[in-house]
C-alpha cells in the first residue's frame, strides 16, 4: 500500500507533464523482461504483450496502472522499490497504454 501511495503522489506532483515521465522507461523495460514477462506469457499462450494489448485489458487509466503494478509486484514477493515501479509504469505507458 505504501508504494501505491508513493506512486500516486508522484503522479499528482507531475500532473501537468506526461504521466510517469520521471520514470526511466528503459530501465523499466529491462526489469519487465526479467521479472514480469514469463508469468504473463504463461497466461497468454507465450505472448507476454497480449496482457496489455487484449481488447478487454483491465487497466483504464494511470492510477489503475499504478495499482496493477503494485498488485503484481506483491505477487513477486514485494521486492521492488517505488522507483522500480515508476520505471515499470513509464515503460508500460510509453509502449502500450499511452495515457496522457
Ligand atoms: C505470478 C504471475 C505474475 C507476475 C510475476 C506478474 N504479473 Fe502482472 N498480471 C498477472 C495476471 C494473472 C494478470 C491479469 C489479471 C487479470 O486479468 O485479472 C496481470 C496483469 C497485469 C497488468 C494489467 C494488464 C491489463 O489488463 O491492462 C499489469 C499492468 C501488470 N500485470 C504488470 C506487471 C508487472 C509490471 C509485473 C512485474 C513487476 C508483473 N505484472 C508480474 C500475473 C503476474
Amino acid at each position: 500500500m505504501k508504494t501505491l501511495f508513493a506512486l500516486l503522489a508522484m503522479i499528482s506532483i507531475s500532473a501537468s507533464a506526461a504521466p510517469f515521465d520521471k520514470g526511466d522507461a528503459k530501465a523499466g523495460k529491462a526489469l519487465h523482461d526479467k521479472q514480469c514477462n514469463a508469468c504473463h506469457a504463461a497466461r497468454f499462450s507465450g505472448d507476454a504483450n497480449k496482457i496489455y494489448t487484449r481488447a478487454d485489458r483491465r487497466v483504464k487509466n494511470t492510477s489503475g496502472l499504478a495499482q496493477m503494478i503494485t498488485a503484481c509486484n506483491a505477487n513477486l514477493g514485494n521486492n521492488l522499490f517505488p522507483e522500480d515501479e515508476l520505471n515499470l509504469a513509464a515503460h508500460l505507458n510509453t509502449t502500450f497504454y499511452k495515457f496522457k
